[in-house]
C-alpha cells in the first residue's frame, strides 16, 4: 500500500505497512527517517516503526535505502582529491580490542589514507576514542578542515563522530537504546555503515566479533550481520571484506585505556602478544588488498611485517599523536601515560588449566574499575584496567597470578577482583579445541572463505 503520487506520506501508514510485513519503498523510508530527524515525527511513532522493523526485518533493498537515507542526513566527507586509496577498518566491539590504534598508522605507513571516525566504549566493550584520550593532550574532536589537513600530512587521523555526520543515526541510536530495538541486524547495519560511508572511503574492512565478549555471541548471527554489511557497502560502490574474529577471551593481555596504548606500542615495535599481533597483520593485509596495494592477503601480511620491522608504522603513530596535540614522548616512554595508584594480583585458588575466560564479565570488571561508563554522562579513568598473565589453554598452579589489577579505588578494586575471579574457569585439562582467531572471511555477497 503506497500513497498515491503527490500525497504526503503519513508515518502511521508506514508503521502499519511494516507491522504487516510489507516492503517499504525508498520514499517511505526517507519520509519516516527524514521526518524524525527534522523533529516532524515524534519519538512514539519512530519507536513503533523501529519495533516493527525489529520484529519483521527488512529486505536488502530496504536496508540499502535506510543506510543511504541515514548517510545523507548529514555531511558526507569528500577526500577524492587525495590521490591514495581511502581505506578504513571497523570493529563491532570487544574487550582488549585495540587494533584500530595499530592499523591506522600501519596502513598509512604503507601508502593508504585512513580517515578513521571512531566511537567510545559501549557496554562492556572498550572504545577507540577513550584509548586515544589516554594519551595526554590527544584531541579527538577536530573540525573537518583539521582532520583533512592531518590526513594530507600524515595519511591517518582518528576522530569522533561530529554533529554533522549521520545525525539521523545519532537520534535513532539514542531511541533504539531505550526501546529494546538495538539488536536488529538491519538497524545495526544501517547505523554502522551510514557513519563509515560518511568518511568518504573507497574500501572498508569489517572485524565482526563473535564469542562471549561480543555483541553477537554466536557465529551464525555474526556472519549474518557481516554479509548484510558487505552487501550494503558493495551496493554503494565500496570494496568490502568482513572477517569474523574471535572474542571469546580478551584480545591481547592488556585491558584498560592507557594499558592498551602500551600494548599498541609493543605491537608497533614488533613485540606484543601473538593473538593481537596476528589479528593486526591479518586486518592490515585486507586493508592493503582492498586498497589495491597488494594482490594477496599473504603479500599484505608481508608488507605489514616489513612496515613494523622498519619502524615506519611506529613513526606514523608518533606523527599522528603529535599532529593531534598528544604528547608523542609516550612512544619512547610509556610511563608518561596515566598510571593507576594501586596494583593487586588476582590469584588462582586451584591448580589446572584455564578453560575459559568469560569475556563479557572481564570487560565489565574494567568498566567497574572506571575504565568504561556505567552511565552515558560518566567520565572514564584512563589509568585503570588489568593485565592478563594467563589465557585460555595456559596451565596455572594454586596461588599463581591470573592477572594484575590496576586500580584507583579500594572499593572498586575489590568488586572488579571478584568479577575477574568469576570470569576465569579452571579445569583439570586444557580445552580440546582451540578456537581460531579468524573464524571465516566474507568477501563478496554470500561468498565465504
Ligand atoms: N554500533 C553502532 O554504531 N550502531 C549499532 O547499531 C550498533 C553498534
Amino acid at each position: 500500500m503506497s500513497a498515491p503520487e503527490g500525497t504526503p506520506i503519513r508515518a502511521i501508514d508506514v508503521i502499519r505497512k511494516k507491522r504487516d510485513g510489507g516492503e517499504l519503498t525508498r520514499a517511505e523510508i526517507e519520509a519516516l527517517v527524514g521526518g524524525y530527524t527534522a523533529g516532524a515525527i515524534p519519538d512514539y511513532q519512530a519507536s513503533a516503526w523501529l519495533m516493527a522493523t525489529l520484529l519483521k526485518g527488512m529486505t536488502r533493498a530496504e536496508t540499502a535505502a535506510l543506510t543511504d537515507t541515514m548517510l545523507h542526513s548529514g555531511e558526507v566527507l569528500d577526500f577524492s582529491d587525495l590521490h591514495s586509496r581511502k581505506v578504513d577498518k571497523h570493529s563491532t566491539g570487544g574487550v582488549g580490542d585495540k587494533t584500530s590504534l595499530v592499523l591506522a598508522p600501519l596502513a598509512a605507513a604503507g601508502g593508504l589514507t585512513v580517515p578513521m571516525i571512531s566511537g567510545r566504549g559501549l557496554g562492556h566493550t572498550g572504545g577507540t576514542l577513550d584509548k586515544l584520550e589516554a594519551i595526554p593532550g590527544f584531541n579527538v574532536n577536530l573540525p573537518v578542515a583539521e582532520f583533512r589537513r592531518i590526513l594530507e600530512t600524515c595519511g591517518c587521523a582518528m576522530i569522533g563522530q561530529t554533529a554533522e555526520i549521520a545525525p539521523a543515526d545519532r537520534k535513532l541510536y539514542a531511541l533504539r537504546d531505550v526501546t529494546g530495538t538495538v539488536e536488529s541486524p538491519f538497524l545495526i547495519c544501517a547505523s554502522i555503515m551510514s557513519k563509515k560511508l560518511a568518511e568518504g572511503i573507497d574500501a572498508l574492512v569489517l572485524d565482526v566479533k563473535t564469542g562471549s565478549g561480543a555483541f553477537m555471541k554466536n557465529e551464525k548471527d555474526a556472519a549474518y550481520l557481516a554479509e548484510l554489511m558487505v552487501e550494503t557497502g558493495e551496493r554503494m560502490g565500496k570494496k568490502m571484506a568482513a572477517l569474523i574474529t574471535d572474542m571469546d577471551q580478551p584480545l591481547g593481555c592488556f585491558v584498560g585505556n592507557a594499558l592498551e596504548v602500551v600494548e599498541v606500542l609493543d605491537v608497533l615495535r614488533g613485540e606484543g602478544p601473538e593473538d593481537l599481533r596476528d589479528l593486526c597483520l591479518e586486518l592490515a593485509a585486507w586493508m592493503f588488498l582492498l586498497g589495491g596495494s597488494v594482490s594477496s592477503v599473504e603479500e599484505g601480511k608481508k608488507l605489514s611485517e616489513k612496515l613494523i620491522r622498519s619502524g615506519e608504522a611506529l613513526e606514523k603513530f608518533r606523527k599522528m599523536v603529535a599532529l593531534q596535540g598528544g604528547d608523542a614522548r609516550v612512544v619512547d616512554d610509556p610511563k608518561l601515560l596515566p598510571q593507576a595508584k594501586q596494583k593487586m594480583d588476582v590469584v588462582s585458588a586451584k591448580a589446572g588449566y584455564v578453560t575459559a575466560i568469560q569475556c563479557e564479565r572481564a570487560g565489565t570488571a574494567c568498566v567497574i574499575l572506571g575504565g568504561g561508563r556505567e552511565r552515558k554522562e560518566d567520565s572514564v579513568d584512563p589509568a585503570v584496567g588489568f593485565v592478563l598473565h594467563k589465557k585460555v589453554g595456559d596451565s596455572v598452579s594454586s596461588g599463581e597470578s591470573l592477572c594484575t589489577l590496576h586500580y584507583n579505588s579500594e572499593a572498586l578494586g575489590a568488586r572488579a577482583k571478584a568479577m575477574l575471579l568469576e570470569s576465569f574457569e579452571i579445569g583439570s585439562a586444557p580445552p580440546k579445541h582451540k578456537r581460531p582467531l579468524v573464524h571465516r572471511v566474507i568477501t563478496k555477497s554470500g561468498e565465504k572463505s
